[in-house]
């Protein structure tokens, strides 16, 4: 989720793609670097911290080159650290690389490499990708072929940009899976991750396709294949203006940020997952300890503490291991009962919320082990708890969280299953929790697709003067997600509860005009929904039922249905019916002209209490 920058040509080169990190701030922001050429070498400015703390090295040096690379990072191996940022070299300083993804099996090289003597200054991935391309360097063959040969040797996400001291006025880059993109100039060429970094520049551009390789030079740009064959390519013209290019072409960051959820799963699952269809986490607790744990509870506010209940279902029905989901807030200051050899969760996606920091420490007061479930890498949370699982799910810029809960849930199930696989938990198939989760990507895919029915909701909706969410088992969890994001963006009152709880108070609030949507994607309490749905009805509700593709019960008592794939296991089916939710709290506050990325009186990261 990092980005990625490089420019060739007449102008300032180092000013130039600094400009273009700028714009691209949104992709990672905890460290940044440029490499460029000058005088026969390759100098690295980078820093840990904001652009700014880039910036100011830039003003204080002010290099002069004609090819620079530069890159803005989002911390997925190592801390945000000078060290860490990008750019790298190889062992003998020959090349520098920035790089946007993540090498699995860099461990692997990285232990070959130091049989061999290399040296590595850094713990990221990226500079072991910058020794393996830097040894096949060695032999003597131009930047690319030597790129393209070391590729093969990697297995993971990436998008290398790599300039070379021996061949100046050149630059290579390649991806598979990570975007990346040049932008076409007179006399000078340009690169990116992403479309906005280039159109202050230029608007004809190329979206470099997976394994191929772009060579650069001042006058001209050259796509090889796989195999160094050099290809044809269509330029393209963008229209986009720079403001909404920054959010993808979307109009609000909350839509890009869930239309990104496949690519997110994917993200989450990426190096997690063997050949072999092992789980393995890096830098976990050991199997004893996983082993030895005979609670859990978990801790988090909004949207994570909805995300660890989905983990609370899980470790639950899979593992017998009783789970308890706690507010923050609440347990900070509630002397809640641990016992010795549980383990405390905390879920959070900026790692720096305050109560849940609270509630971190106290734990650790009590010496009960600590695990965060966190996606800024580097965060408070992340440095403090004993182990650390990413979320790596990028930068999330919108207040209302949707892409963060996703990955949170995909973890959990990740996580569930990784210790069903340690402690063999009888009657789990773990394999199928594996085949499942790698299902999820392109059913959420799927799910996406819903999104012109919901948008024809949108408008009912946003005359209710009051949404029911509903649902029994995980469905009534991922309810009150729903009803968190209606009433975060949309302002719009919201009664979430158990379909079953309905009878025992609220159904007192349902009256002709109002709106209630039902999650009914578990087909073993459907049935028992369904009544729930058609009382609701008879008090003159509207239904919308999310349900999963093979069902045709709802479409008898709802007023409209909306179906998302069915999955082996409910847990899944039922995260995939926030889709949904989240495209309908979207859609609802975009008709009644609500500030949908920035609502009223909240923020995104809350670190007071
Ligand atoms: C704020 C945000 C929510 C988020 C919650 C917890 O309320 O607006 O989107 O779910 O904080 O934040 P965390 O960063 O700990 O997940």
């Amino acid at each position: 989720m990092c980005g990625i920058a490089g420019y060739i040509g007449p102008r300032n080169a180092v000013r130039t793609v600094f400009e273009q990190l700028k714009l691209l701030e949104y992709r990672g922001y905890d460290s940044a670097g440029i490499a460029y050429l000058a005088n026969g070498e390759i100098r690295i400015l980078k820093r840990a911290g904001k652009l700014s703390a880039l910036g100011k090295a830039v003003e204080e040096e002010m290099p002069e080159a004609s090819q620079a690379i530069a890159h803005s990072r989002w911390a997925t191996h190592g801390g945000p650290t000078d060290e860490n940022a990008h750019p790298h070299y190889d062992q003998y300083q020959q090349i520098a690389i920035i790089h946007n993804g993540i090498i699995e099996n860099y461990l692997e090289l990285k232990d070959r490499l130091a049989a061999e003597g290399h040296v590595f200054r850094s713990e990221t991935d990226t500079e072991v990708a910058a020794h393996v391309i830097g040894r096949e360097y060695e032999d003597g063959l131009p930047l690319e072929e030597a790129v393209s040969r070391a590729v093969h040797k990697l297995r993971g996400a990436y998008a290398f940009v790599v300039v070379s001291k021996r061949e100046p006025g050149k630059i290579v880059a390649t991806r598979n899976a990570s975007p990346l993109i040049v932008g076409l100039g007179e006399g000078e060429q340009f690169l990116a991750s992403d479309i906005p970094a280039l159109l202050p520049f230029t608007r004809k551009v190329v979206v470099v396709k997976e394994g191929q390789v772009a060579v650069l030079t001042r006058d001209a740009v050259r796509i090889l294949d796989s195999t160094g064959r050099e290809t044809e390519f269509e330029p393209m013209e963008v229209q986009w203006d720079v403001a909404a290019a920054e959010r993808g072409g979307y109009e609000h960051f909350m839509l890009k940020e869930i239309h990104e959820q496949p690519e997110v799963i994917r993200q989450c699952l990426l190096g997690r997952i063997d050949e072999a269809g092992r789980i393995r986490f890096e830098n976990i607790f050991s199997d004893y300890v996983w082993t030895e744990i005979d609670r859990i509870n978990i801790v988090a506010c909004g949207t994570a503490y909805h995300a660890g209940l989905l983990g609370k279902h899980l470790f639950e029905s899979l593992l017998r291991l009783p789970t308890d989901v706690f507010f923050s807030s609440e347990f900070r200051y509630g002397d809640p009962v641990l016992s010795e050899k549980s383990l405390a969760i905390f879920i959070s996606q900026s790692g720096e919320t305050a109560d849940s920091l609270a509630a971190l420490k106290l734990c650790q007061q009590r010496r009960i082990r600590t695990l965060g479930v966190v996606n800024v890498m580097g965060s408070s949370i992340a440095r403090e708890c004993d182990r650390t699982i990413l979320t790596q799910a990028g930068p999330e810029i919108s207040v209302a969280s949707t892409k963060a809960y996703m990955a949170q849930s995909v973890v959990l199930a990740l996580l569930a299953f990784y210790l069903a696989q340690v402690r063999e938990a009888p009657g789990v198939r773990v394999g199928e929790g594996v085949e499942e989760l790698r299902r999820m990507a392109d059913a959420a895919k799927r799910v996406l697709e819903l999104e012109p029915q919901v948008r024809e909701l949108a408008e009912p909706v946003a005359r209710s003067p009051l949404v029911f969410f509903i649902g029994r088992a995980a469905d009534a969890h991922v309810a009150l997600e729903g009803a968190l994001k209606l009433k975060e963006v949309a302002y719009i009152p919201t009664q979430e509860s158990p379909a079953g709880e309905m009878k025992h108070g609220p159904l007192a609030l349902v009256e002709r005009g109002v709106v209630a949507i039902a999650g009914a994607t578990d087909a073993h309490v459907r049935e028992k929904t369904l009544s729930n749905m058609m009382e609701i009805k008879a008090r003159g509700g509207r239904l919308i039922a999310i349900t999963t593709e093979d069902d045709w019960s709802c479409e008898q008592v709802a007023d409209h249905v909306l179906k998302v794939p069915k999955m082996r296991f409910d847990f899944f089916s039922a995260l995939l019916s926030v889709i949904p939710m989240q495209l309908l709290a979207y859609h609802v506050a975009r008709e009644r002209g609500c500030e949908i990325d920035q609502p009223r009186n909240l923020a995104k990261s809350v670190t007071v209490e």
